[in-house]
């Protein structure tokens, strides 16, 4: 079902008294836990290393977006450093098969959004980014924000292909733009994490209704199923995991040629289910304290998450 105070939840995580409000509210913070694998970078790493064990693939996000500030998009790109070091001394895929470690990245973070240079700023700290990651053995993927970022993140990803083929891209089934970008970015070696979408878009440049939605998904999946690069169904929608599956018999592909990915928190069941079954299945799991963002728009897609929320807090 479609949350309806979708709209409002999505404002909310863009003002900040509704932060102040939400972040201090009393019980908040045990709820958060359910969707954030921890404040700090040794919370996250013992996650990955469960997820690991249980045969998952991880993709860890320090969370932050938005940034102001050049010390901070510095701040940052320090801390995915710490991260891959620490990461290259977990195990490692053999060669040819698909990484099971990975860190998402939100340009946003990175400087994309400073007023003077923005663009370039981002441009360069994801490419020392990159680079840390080829030398621990771990793929990048840089996560899709709002639509006014679109054409910027993907000029920025396809100049750093040139080095880093291997670095992957996100894009959002509910932009009617999206269709056409996954025929641009389908060809070998491709990357691309297909999801519906998660920020509050005008009907001028996203579809509004879940159905359509859903369709815009399937045609994507179908497109980059077809294609030459590697797809990764980024989707908790038990109608989109088994299009994706149904597409990749269609396609010819095995397990190793495409992958499913669900986000920290959501569904372990099915997730568990799909690693067992001998599916690509990868965890995204977010750390960190800037949290509050991540932490609406979850609330946002769920009738379920948002009252378990308001339950949680008026039962205090
Ligand atoms: P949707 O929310 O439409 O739910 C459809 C159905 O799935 C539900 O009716 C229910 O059956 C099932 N379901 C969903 N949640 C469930 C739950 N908690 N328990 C049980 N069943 C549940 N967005 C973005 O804009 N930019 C990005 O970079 C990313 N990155 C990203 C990475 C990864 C790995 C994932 C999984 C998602 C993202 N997203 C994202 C978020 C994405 O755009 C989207 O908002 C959410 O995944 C929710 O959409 P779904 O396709 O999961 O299903």
């Amino acid at each position: 079902m479609a949350n309806p105070l979708r709209p409002a939840i999505l404002a909310a995580a863009r003002s900040p008294r509704m932060k102040s409000a939400i972040t201090h509210a009393p019980g908040t913070r045990s709820l958060v836990t359910r969707f954030v694998a921890g404040e700090d970078r040794g919370a996250a790493l013992t996650v990955a290393r469960a997820l690991l064990a249980s045969g998952r693939s991880i993709s860890l996000d320090h969370l932050g977006e938005d940034t102001a500030d050049l010390g901070q998009a510095r701040a940052t790109v320090a801390e995915y450093r710490a991260l891959l070091r620490e990461l290259g001394d977990l195990p490692q895929a053999r060669a040819g098969e698909p990484r099971p470690l990975e860190v998402s990245v939100k340009l946003s973070a990175l400087g994309q959004a400073l007023p003077a240079d923005g663009e370039a700023i981002a441009l360069e700290h994801a490419r020392v980014l990159c680079a840390a990651a080829e030398a621990a053995g771990v793929w990048v993927t840089v996560d899709a924000e709002d639509h006014t970022t679109t054409d910027s993140t993907l000029s920025i990803v396809t100049t750093l292909r040139a080095d880093f083929p291997w670095l992957g891209a996100v894009l959002q089934a509910y932009l009617r733009r999206t269709e056409a970008d996954c025929r641009d970015l389908a060809g070998p070696g491709s990357r691309i994490r297909l999801c519906k979408g998660a920020y509050r878009e005008p009907g001028s440049v996203a579809y509004q209704s879940a159905g359509d939605v859903d369709a815009s998904y399937r045609r994507c999946l179908a497109i980059l199923m077809a294609g030459q690069g590697y797809p990764m169904v980024a989707s908790h929608d038990p109608a989109m995991v088994a299009a994706a599956g149904d597409e990749a018999v269609r396609a010819g592909r095995g397990p190793d040629a495409f992958e499913h990915q669900m986000l920290y928190g959501i569904r372990e069941g099915e997730q568990q289910r799909l690693a067992d079954a001998g599916a690509g299945m990868r965890v995204y799991v977010p750390y960190g304290s800037q949290w509050y963002a991540y932490f609406m728009r979850r609330l946002a897609e769920r009738p379920a998450n948002l009252a378990f929320f308001v339950r949680q807090l008026v039962s205090r």
